[in-house]
């Protein structure tokens, strides 16, 4: 933490610490900083919906369905708007995709395109929203691949590996903003009071002594052997092990937000709950692969149990993928069980 009890340590603004990364980045033009600068925004005005949630006529679903099939909340809409009217005219992207929207979101054709592109779920774990559990935007940017002209869906299908930047808010007990250019997972907490996000936990690593494993057990019967045996064995049933405690929110961004800063692993397999969907339920494109890029340069390791998250070529930009994030010694292991098992 940068602070502790009543005497504040140094104070950074986000906009401080923004800048101070790119001046170590010598080839850095600025756009970046400020298109990091502008998600912070759209983080801040989401927050400023979620937590006033009970207050307006802005619960419960519009009665549409989203590209997944899903009910689309109120507040996705409003978080999904927010994100591209902050962006779609600052001449700093190519284009956008989002959980949303079924196709690539052009850059209008009266503003200029940029050579990023941004791909984002602008709320996660929507369905916990009309019980005051906390959600999640999270976000990729990507240097554009194509050369010239409005982006296409190949600046988006991207390698994880590939990323420039990922980065994710929890509206939580407080809004926080965790981030990585490459450089460090560095973490800010928002004081409403002022309005400004300011660093509270710089360098984010996993702690090496994990304390939590998180599934939605409740599909537990859909699992395969190897997925039921690893589980077994993070509960220490063989007495090989310490035992670790279950934690699961069923909000992504919260449940990898609380293993980062605690320790564990968060796993959402292949055949959960429906054996219709082989790729489980989270999007490649939009969860898994930021969450990946945050986890490894945490020190952690995200797998969709037989290979990097970071290594999948995306065929398509809602495709799904199992899996399985946090401490790179468990997720290992979940490996080494599906590899046994299947
Ligand atoms: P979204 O709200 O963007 O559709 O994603 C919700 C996701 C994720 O936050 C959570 O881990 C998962 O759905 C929970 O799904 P289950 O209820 O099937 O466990
Ligand atoms: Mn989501
Ligand atoms: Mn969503």
């Amino acid at each position: 933490m940068a602070t502790s009890g009543d005497v504040p340590g140094q104070i950074v603004t986000i906009e401080r610490f923004i800048l101070e990364q790119q001046s170590i980045q010598p080839e850095a033009t600025g756009v970046l900083t400020n298109l990091l600068y502008d998600l912070a925004l759209a983080g801040k005005i989401i927050a400023s919906r979620t937590t006033r949630a009970g207050l307006i006529d802005i619960l419960g679903n519009t009665g549409e369905e989203n590209v997944q099939g899903e009910e689309v909340q109120k507040l996705d809409k409003f978080a999904d708007r927010t994100i591209y009217r902050l962006n779609d005219h600052t001449g700093r992207l190519a284009a956008m995709a989002s959980e949303e929207h079924p196709d690539l979101i052009p850059i209008p054709d009266r503003f200029p395109v940029g050579k990023y592109v941004l791909i984002f779920d602008p709320l996660d774990g929507s369905s916990n929203i009309d019980y005051n559990v906390s959600v999640g935007t999270v976000f990729s940017i990507y240097h554009r691949k194509t050369q010239d002209g409005w982006g296409t869906i190949e600046d988006c299908l991207q390698k994880g590996r590939e990323l420039v930047a990922a980065g994710y808010f929890v509206y939580g007990s407080s809004t926080m903003l965790v981030y990585s250019t490459g450089h460090g997972v560095h973490g800010f907490t928002l004081d409403p009071s002022v309005g400004e996000f300011l660093l509270s936990h710089p360098n984010i690593r996993i702690p090496e002594q994990p304390k939590y494993y998180s599934v939605n057990q409740g599909y537990q019967r859909f699992w395969s052997e190897g997925v039921r045996r690893y589980t077994e064995w993070l509960q220490g049933q063989d007495g090989s092990r310490k035992v670790l405690s279950l934690r699961h929110i069923g909000s992504l961004m919260a449940d990898f937000h609380r293993n980062l800063l605690a320790g564990g692993i968060f796993y959402y397999p292949a055949d959960a709950k429906d054996p219709s969907q082989p790729h489980g339920k989270l999007r490649l494109l939009y969860e898994a692969i930021p969450l990946a890029f945050l986890a490894e340069h945490a020190g952690g390791y995200a797998s969709d149990g037989r290979q990097p998250i970071l290594d999948i070529q995306p065929t398509g930009l809602h495709e799904r993928t199992p899996l399985f994030i946090g401490n790179r010694d468990l997720v290992e292991k979940a490996e080494a069980f599906i590899q046994e098992y299947g």
